[in-house]
């Protein structure tokens, strides 16, 4: 039984990683803003009352590490994953835009992840997975984000955190970070056109989380375990 933390779970992707992650039998960590109005979550907790633990925490918020940290009572984690994100505004031409949307998504797609990941890297015991998703959209070389420039810009900042992180820990890093991109995806932010169900993203997510595990490094891969271009 592994001990899963994931983070930004009260609906989509994240809902669907902590279902996946409960029918396997894993003990799950389950972060989101309001936990108890979440109505996915609440239906989980009455399945696995024993294996799922929801923590109520804004990760964007000074003290979510803390909090975090403090309600894993050093519980080690066999993988994080941290998924929260925002989609920000609609028109997201840089002339357009407001300091609080730039704020605000900086923040939530690529500063909050990587404060958090910090904090709790003693918990992952090596051979461990911390895993952010992250977007095709933040590739600098696809560059196939013309119409979210800024979200795209967002997932650049979090891919370039990530592995600027891997090149600060050198032969430390005894762990596997891995930026995700999902695929596209039917949910709030990828909307009913999408191709993709969540279930069949999160199979894929969650078979190349666990052939990760086990060795170090630092990857950009997609839900089918494709390598994408930084
Ligand atoms: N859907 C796609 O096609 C697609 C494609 C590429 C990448 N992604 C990425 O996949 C991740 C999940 O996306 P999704 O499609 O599942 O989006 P979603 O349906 O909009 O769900 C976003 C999740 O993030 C949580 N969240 C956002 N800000 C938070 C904060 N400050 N604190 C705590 N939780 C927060 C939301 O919680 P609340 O309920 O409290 O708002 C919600 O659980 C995101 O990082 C997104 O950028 C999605």
């Amino acid at each position: 039984m592994s001990h899963v933390l994931i983070a930004g779970a009260s609906r989509g992707i994240g809902l669907g990683l902590t279902q996946a992650y409960l029918a396997r039998g894993d003990h799950v960590t389950a972060i989101a803003r309001h936990p108890a109005q979440a109505p996915g979550l609440i239906a989980l907790k009455t399945q696995y009352p024993d294996t799922l633990h929801t923590v109520a925490c804004d990760l964007t918020s000074l003290d979510a590490s803390d909090t975090i940290v403090k309600a894993l009572s050093h519980h080690p984690l066999d993988r994080v994953i941290l998924n929260a994100g925002i989609s920000g505004p609609k028109d997201q031409q840089p002339e357009h835009l407001g300091t609080d949307d730039i704020t605000q998504i900086f923040l939530s797609n690529a500063i909050a992840p990587l404060r958090i990941a910090r904090a709790l890297r003693p918990l992952v015991p090596s051979g461990g997975v911390m895993a952010f998703t992250s977007s095709i959209l933040g590739s600098v070389q696809l560059a196939l984000a013309p119409d979210m420039a800024l979200y795209g810009a967002s997932k650049a900042a979090l891919n370039s955190l990530i592995r600027n992180w891997a090149t600060e820990q050198g032969e430390a890093l005894d762990i596997r970070l891995l930026a995700l991109h999902p695929g596209w995806v039917r949910t709030d932010m990828g909307g009913a056109q999408a191709p993709l169900s969540v279930e069949d993203s999160v199979r894929g997510l969650v078979r190349v989380i666990e052939q990760a595990a086990g060795q170090a490094g630092c990857d950009f891969l997609d839900h089918q375990g494709q390598a994408l271009p930084w």
